[in-house]
């Protein structure tokens, strides 16, 4: 199936000069949601994955429909002040802003095989705090998956020592 056909471009948002890749058209087929899924899927099976873990919102979307289809848990990486336990925290920069994210300290037990799940690789930023966050846990970052990578951003060059997974490239 090619999923670029679901993926809308949509120009100059959320600021000029960006070319924002809208994933809702391909989450509202149920058909190439449900293919994407599986192509997750199958790569985590692969990478014995204990653990799905992605940060929100988008990473939400991604990561939880691959975790059930596992039967593996998945824990939420949230922006700050939004857990209600003790977490752990790490700073970052995005595409367009910067933030905190955090993870509740007991999510991750040590040496689990955790999969990270997002929508899209731009700059690498956020799924770099969504490492360090779980490798502070104790957990292996034995996969990563995306829908989609920007690939003039280079995001990749910061995930070098990991097995990364993408569905489609812009
Ligand atoms: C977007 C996207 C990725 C991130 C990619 O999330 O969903 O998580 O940016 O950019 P990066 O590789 O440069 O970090 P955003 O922070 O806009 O929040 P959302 O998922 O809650 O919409
Ligand atoms: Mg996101």
């Amino acid at each position: 199936m090619d999923l670029k056909q679901y993926i809308t471009i949509v120009e100059d948002w959320p600021k000029p000069g960006i070319r924002f890749k809208d994933i809702t058209t391909l989450m509202d087929n149920g058909e190439a949601y449900k293919y994407a899924t599986d192509q997750i899927v199958e790569y985590a099976k692969k990478q014995n994955i204990d653990l799905v873990v992605g940060p929100e919102a988008r990473g939400f979307i991604i990561g939880c429909p691959v975790a059930y289809s596992l039967g593996v848990g998945f824990a939420p990486v949230r922006k700050e002040g939004k857990l209600p336990r003790e977490t752990v925290k790490v700073d970052y920069g995005l595409e367009y802003g910067k933030d905190v994210l955090t993870i509740h300290k007991d999510a991750i037990k040590p040496g689990q095989r955790v999969l990270i799940t997002d929508d899209l690789l731009a700059t690498g930023g956020t799924i770099e705090a969504t490492i360090k966050l779980v490798e502070e846990l104790g957990g292996i970052v034995a996969g990563i998956a995306f829908l989609i990578e920007l690939t003039y951003l280079d995001g990749r060059s910061k995930l070098e020592k990991y097995d990364v997974l993408t569905l489609m490239d812009f």
